[in-house]
Order: C-alpha cells, then structure tokens, then sequence
C-alpha cells in the first residue's frame, strides 16, 4: 500500500532522513520505532506531502504522489494522527468527526449521511457516550481517540499514527491495540509510530527501525528485538562483540 524508497530529507548540513526505505502492507500493522530524533515524524511528513524530500519517492497503491500535494494524497484515502495532538478542542468529539465526514462527502461520490458516519465512527473508537463533550475538556487519552475517529472519516487505506499511545493509561493503551489491531484485520495498512516498544512488538507484523535517519533493522518483533545495532541504539552502549 505505501512504498517510501531511499527517502533522504536533509535540514541545513543535517539529514533527519538518510536513504530510508519503508514499506507499509495492507491488512497488518507495520511498526516504526527509533529514538528521539530518529526521523520517525520527519518520515510522516514526507509520506502525507507536508515534508517534500531531497531524495527519494513515495508511491501510495502503486501510484507515485512524490510530487502531489497533502490534501490529493488524502482523498487517495491516505489519513493520519499528529504527535502533538491536533484537534479542534472547542468541537465536541461527534463533531470533531462530522467535519472530517461532511470534508469528505464534498469530494468522494458516497451516499452516505455524515451523521450515521459519524456515530459510527464513535461506536468503533468508543467514544459513544462522550460524542457530546467538548474535546478541550477531554483527558488526553479520549482526545487522542477523537483525533483517531477523524482519520477514519475518509475511511483511510493507509493510516499513520504518530505516538497515539502518549497520555494514554494502561487500559486506554490495551484497547488502543485491540482496535488497531481490528481495523488491520478490516483491510488497512497501519504504519504505527510509538514509543511504547511493548505495544509495537505485540500488535506489529512487522517492525523497521530508524536511528539518526537511517533503517538500521527491519523484520518481525522477534528479529528486531534480538537486533545487536537496535539495542545499541535504545541503550547507547556499544554491544560487546
Ligand atoms: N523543520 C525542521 N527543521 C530543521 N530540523 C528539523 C525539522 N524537523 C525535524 N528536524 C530535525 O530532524 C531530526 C528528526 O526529527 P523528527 O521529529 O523526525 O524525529 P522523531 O523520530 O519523530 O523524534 P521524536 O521521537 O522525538 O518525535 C531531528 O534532529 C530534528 O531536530
Ligand atoms: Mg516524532
């Protein structure tokens, strides 16, 4: 579904990416971990048009959208979460999804009703009983569910999320992964950028690794987790040979 191919994106001298291949399959979650700093939003930016690389291409469905701006990349049903949550907080959450549902319907040839859509999309993320509150008022954690809810309003085939499990407690975080876990088995392909390593290795299939830019591992949860390079990177220290 994605193919990101040897993406460089370089800032002044410094290249937040390096030859970064990623690829993201339909029906599975496809994890991207890495430290602070490691590119992992920068990646996000170049797949979703926000960030144009120096180098490099991004195809969506076999399509190349390289060159295509954000808002054509989503109506080819590309949709994503920011890290630094990104919702209207004056909206209740019902509403927060309705905008995106009534967005949509100005562009895609659906007979749906908005509204049937919307409290749909509230029973799926579970957020039903508080579709009425306003999401400034919301904890983190439901905000970031309303946040999700409205990536899937243009019913995505690629969606990408960017720590969607920060500010969430323990339990937010077990249904987080069900339902992600779910909407693969549907048919999407998940690209799930997240600093909880536990819930990345639980729900990926698999899982590529970037440190200072570059994919330095790639392969199942198991292959990654035994990767000398990637404990050298999450610790710091040099793995003895
Ligand atoms: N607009 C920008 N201008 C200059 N440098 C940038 C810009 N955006 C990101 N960077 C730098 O690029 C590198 C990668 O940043 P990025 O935000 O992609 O990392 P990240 O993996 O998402 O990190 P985190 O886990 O902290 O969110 C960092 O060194 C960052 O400072
Ligand atoms: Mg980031």
């Amino acid at each position: 579904m994605l193919s990101a191919e040897t993406v460089d994106v370089k800032f002044g001298v410094t290249y937040a990416l390096s030859e970064a291949t990623v690829e993201a399959h339909e029906a599975q979650v496809t994890g991207l971990i890495g430290p602070n700093g490691a590119g992992k939003t920068t990646l996000f930016n170049v797949i979703t048009g926000l960030q144009a690389p120096t180098r490099g291409r991004v195809t969506i469905d076999g399509e190349d959208v390289t060159n295509l701006k954000p808002h054509i990349r989503a109506r080819k049903r590309v949709a994503r979460t920011f890290q630094r949550l990104e919702v209207f907080g004056s909206l209740t959450a019902r509403e927060n999804i309705l905008v995106a549902c009534e967005i949509r319907n100005q562009w895609d040839s659906t007979s749906e009703d908005p509204r049937t859509v919307a409290d749909e999309i509230l029973d799926r993320v579970g957020l039903r009983e508080v579709g009425n509150q306003p999401v400034d008022a919301m904890p983190t954690g439901l905000a970031r569910l309303v946040e999700l809810g409205r990536a899937l309003a243009i019913r995505p085939k690629l969606l990408l999320l960017d720590e969607p499990g920060s500010g969430l407690d323990s339990s937010e975080t077990l249904g987080l992964g069900q339902l992600l876990t779910e909407l693969a088995e549907d048919g999407m392909a998940i690209l799930l950028v997240e600093h909880d390593v536990e819930l990345v290795m639980r729900i990926s299939k698999e899982i590529y690794v970037l440190d200072f830019g570059r994919v330095i591992a790639h392969g199942t949860p198991g292959e990654v987790k035994d990767n000398a390079d990637v404990q050298a990177a999450y610790l710091g220290a040099e793995v003895p040979a």
